[in-house]
């Protein structure tokens, strides 16, 4: 009975933490603009670029970090390029995408 009792204790504070550690995916926002970012492209970038960044019908941007700052990243989405639509997200999503791009080097 005390013995199940504990089992049970440590399997919730096991889930409660890999919660914590996986942390991010709800929508606090609280967390690193990072989690925000990967989500973001995940959404709204990933049909075009590839869920791993390879590219698809967009080009390949894991090393976009060393080509563009997170500015000229920022005017991309804002101003679209080539093929690629305008304001696929503006605002903050905008922001935390560019900022997590730039940081893909
Ligand atoms: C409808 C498809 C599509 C979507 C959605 C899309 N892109 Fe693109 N993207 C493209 C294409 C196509 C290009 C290549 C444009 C060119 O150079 O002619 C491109 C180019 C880029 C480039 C420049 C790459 C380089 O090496 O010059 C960046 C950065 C970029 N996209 C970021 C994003 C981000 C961030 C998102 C999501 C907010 C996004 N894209 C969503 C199609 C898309």
């Amino acid at each position: 009975m005390k013995k199940k009792f504990v089992t049970l204790l440590l399997g919730t504070s096991f889930v409660l933490g890999l919660a914590a550690c996986g942390g991010g995916s709800d929508d606090g926002g609280k967390d690193t603009a990072s989690a925000g970012g990967a989500k973001i492209f995940d959404q709204k970038c990933s049909s075009c670029h590839g869920g791993d960044l390879k590219g698809g019908m967009g080009p390949d941007l894991t090393k976009v970090g060393s080509k563009y700052s997170k500015d000229q990243i920022l005017d991309i989405i804002k101003n679209g390029k080539g093929q690629m639509p305008k304001n696929v997200v503006s605002g903050k999503d905008a922001d935390e995408v560019a900022d997590w791009l730039s940081a893909k080097k």
